[in-house]
């Protein structure tokens, strides 16, 4: 279907500034070809990482935000002021969602928050280990799907991609099988179109959870998986240009 692969680095909170400027430089001066990158940094490097890939195909994105543009939320961030800086915004990580209790309706004026803003958003969906042995990853799966997208207007569907991160995968180095990431992609893509059918065509889903250089093309070699969110192997240049390699062999 033409979906452009776009491979997403999660630093989540790691790097110091200097590490995260060096990272960032290092990425924006190997092109990527045939795949769309994007960088989330932690938050207060923003700025130096947005300048550090600054004429560059790569996106910068912050890792979560707040509901609201602006006002008495101390410590939280501002979707608007992050558009100042950076284009994308990552929103319902599951370590949002079970560190800190996130819930389904949080993520859901966040993303409104966040469109509002015009910033486009990553929005992540998975299931713990509990609740797949139970036999319900699809379902639980669906609804975070559903809660955060039902009712929205057909013109904000093309600044959401999604991506299915199953807990257990996440900083374990056990990533799904293709098989199975590509079960549970195709199960959102169906959710997705009974949304709204023309963007479950287009939305690109991500797969992440322990995705490295050596398992990346085999999970992106599957019909639904578009892209990467990528983690641990995203801290190191090497390690995330080997996966851009992986899955464009053009570079
Ligand atoms: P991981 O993290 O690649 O370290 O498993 C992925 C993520 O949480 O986005």
């Amino acid at each position: 279907v033409g979906r452009t692969p776009l491979i997403a680095g999660n630093w989540k909170m790691n790097l110091t500034r200097e590490q995260a400027i060096a990272l960032a430089s290092a990425i924006a001066a190997t092109p990527p070809s045939g795949s769309d990158v994007a960088l989330f940094p932690p938050a207060i490097w923003l700025t130096d990482t947005a300048a550090a890939v600054a004429g560059s195909p790569i996106k910068i994105g912050a890792q979560n935000c707040w509901s609201a543009q602006k006002g008495a939320f101390t410590g939280e961030l501002s979707p608007a002021m992050i558009a100042e800086i950076a284009p994308l915004v990552l929103i319902g990580h599951s370590e949002r969602r079970l560190i800190l209790g996130e819930s389904d309706e949080l993520i859901r004026a966040k993303i409104d928050a966040a469109l509002a803003a015009g910033l486009e958003v990553v929005f992540c969906v998975g299931e713990t280990l509990e609740t797949r042995q139970a036999g319900n990853a699809e379902s639980h799966v669906a609804n975070q799907v559903h809660a955060a997208l039902d009712g929205r207007a057909v013109e904000d569907f093309d600044r959401i991609t999604v991506a299915y991160e199953p807990v257990w995968a996440i900083g374990t180095g056990v990533a799904a099988t293709p098989a199975d990431a590509q079960e549970m992609s195709a199960s959102i893509r169906t959710e997705l179109a009974a949304i709204d059918a023309a963007y479950a065509d287009r939305v690109r889903i991500l797969y992440g959870g322990s995705v490295n250089a050596a398992n990346a093309a085999e999970l992106l070699a599957q019909p639904d998986v578009d892209g990467g969110l990528v983690g641990g192997a995203s801290l190191v240049a090497a390690d995330f240009l080997g996966i851009l390699g992986a899955v464009s062999p053009g570079i």
